[in-house]
């Protein structure tokens, strides 16, 4: 039976504050945080248009705006001629407004992201590959799997990881996430079921989604994975592939010990399913803990596959990430690329190929460097804002933060308005769920979150009315 709500009754929920404009605005953030909150059921029939205008006292056309704002956002369905129903926005939305391709230089600090700036190393190993440079103008330029010389450092650092690997298992990519986009569009087709971790990384689930998967979500948590559930799930969904982070999981921060590297690399070869293990964070460990084997290195049927990044360690504007996979499956990748661009740029390849080579130094400087600023923020959390609970991460670049109540996108579009961009929990989950979660990043210098936690402290204080709708439903680094 259809459930509808009838103007009087939506007249009496919404709380509009005198004095809040635009009105439209005040009106779909009203109706919106009623939805979050769960006061207002997801699939129940809107009032009419008119009938809500004249309830309220205002004109039509305020109403029009923001149905249409409810809309655009994802919390209305319309159906030309019959109406509107609620709904939850879809966390993968990418919208007109997606400040992901709008958001530069806008002067916003943005907390949206963990992705820290360079390391100090870039300039020598950009001077060296300068030197390298010339010897490769001599030839096409075009190098489908990677440069070798990259190639053969990747390889090396896997074997120094514990997973003996050749160069031939290795695809460069541009960055960790053109990586995703090419496993997925090789081996998910409409309908398969992939699990997921809850939460994630989104664009991962954003692959996923455009590429009509069925996602199945299983939740990880301060204490990390339960193993026996993913094992579940993979079995009960007949899932085709899983996805996982067990390298500093973002937004965790989660480490998984090998015992649950065996667990779940046993789980996918009796359950036919391709494991795509995302390891950009791996390199990021916050302190000194027991050696990890990569996932992969537990493989006895084939069916792992690894991906991995420069951006974290030493820079995401190099946009240089990899695949390492059987040799068969890299070349069918790499065909599978060259209907999108042919290969990656030579330069960055060679500086690249330079970093790793002082790979241990990036990993201190950034261990020393992310765990002052992780230092600067819990402190500040634990002064400002006592009610929100974290665990500390073992790696990686950001806190998930339990927030006490189901407020994340609220508080998203108020600390717009103080200027910080946030990652709201919703962002990192499969159908709107985690709105009682934030993910706040410490991938920034201490001075910029010191300036930055204050005037999150100032968004939380203002409440529901100290904001203005933001485009807040955009996945994050
Ligand atoms: C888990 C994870 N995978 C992939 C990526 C994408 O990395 P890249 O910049 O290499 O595309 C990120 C970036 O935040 C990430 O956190």
């Amino acid at each position: 039976m259809e459930r509808h709500l009838s103007a009087q009754q939506l007249a009496r929920l919404v709380r509009i504050a005198p004095g809040e404009r635009p009105y439209y605005e005040a009106l779909a953030r009203a109706v919106r945080a009623l939805v979050l909150d769960g006061r207002l059921a997801v699939r129940v029939r809107m009032p009419a248009e008119r009938h809500l205008a004249a309830e309220l006292g205002i004109s039509r056309t305020t109403v029009t705006a923001a149905y249409d704002r409810l809309r655009d956002q994802g919390y209305l369905d319309s159906r030309q001629g019959a109406g509107s129903w609620t709904a939850l926005p879809d966390p993968a939305t990418l919208g007109a407004e997606n400040p992901w391709l709008t958001s530069e230089d806008n002067g916003m600090t943005p907390m949206h992201a963990a992705a820290p700036a360079a390391t100090t190393l870039l300039p020598w190993a950009m001077a060296l590959a300068a030197e390298d440079h010339p010897r490769y103008t001599l030839g096409i330029g075009y190098h489908p799997m990677g440069l070798p010389t990259l190639r053969e450092a990747i390889a090396a650092r896997y074997t120094a990881r514990g997973l003996a690997t050749r160069p031939e298992q290795i695809l460069v990519t541009v960055g960790a996430q053109h990586a995703i986009h090419l496993v997925m569009s090789l081996l998910i087709g409409q309908g398969d079921a992939v699990v997921v971790e809850s939460p994630t990384y989104p664009h991962a689930l954003d692959t996923a989604r455009r590429r009509g998967a069925r996602l199945v979500p299983v939740g990880v948590d301060a204490d990390g994975w339960q193993l026996d559930l993913v094992a579940a799930a993979m079995r009960q969904s007949s899932a085709r592939m899983a996805y996982h982070v067990p390298d500093f999981q973002n937004p965790t921060g989660r480490l998984m010990d090998d015992a649950g590297r065996a667990a779940l690399a046993d789980a996918a070869r009796r359950n036919g399913t391709v494991l795509l293990i995302d390891e950009s964070w791996a390199e990021l460990a916050l302190r000194d803990l027991p050696p990890v084997v990569p996932v992969a290195g537990f493989d006895t049927g084939g069916n792992v596959i690894s991906i991995g990044s420069a951006s974290k360690l030493w820079w995401g504007g190099l946009r240089i990430g990899w695949v390492r996979a059987t040799a068969e499956l890299v070349r069918r990748l790499a065909a599978l690329r060259a209907s999108v661009d042919l290969a990656g740029p030579v330069f960055e390849q060679l500086v690249a190929a330079r970093l790793f080579e002082r790979i241990e130094e990036a990993r201190a400087e950034r261990r020393r460097t992310l765990t002052a600023s992780l230092d600067t923020m819990a402190t500040a959390l634990r002064d400002t804002l006592p009610s929100w609970s974290f665990t500390l991460p073992d790696g990686g670049g950001s806190l998930w933060i339990r927030l006490g109540t189901p407020s994340a996108i609220r508080l998203a579009d108020a600390a717009a308005c103080h200027g910080v961009r946030l990652a709201p929990g919703p962002w990192f989950g499969v159908d709107g769920t985690l709105e009682s979660y934030l993910r706040l990043p410490f991938t920034q210098p201490p001075q910029v979150l010191a300036d930055a936690l204050p005037r999150i402290a100032a968004a939380v204080a203002a409440g529901p009315n100290g904001a203005r709708p933001a485009e807040s439903l955009t996945p994050a680094l």
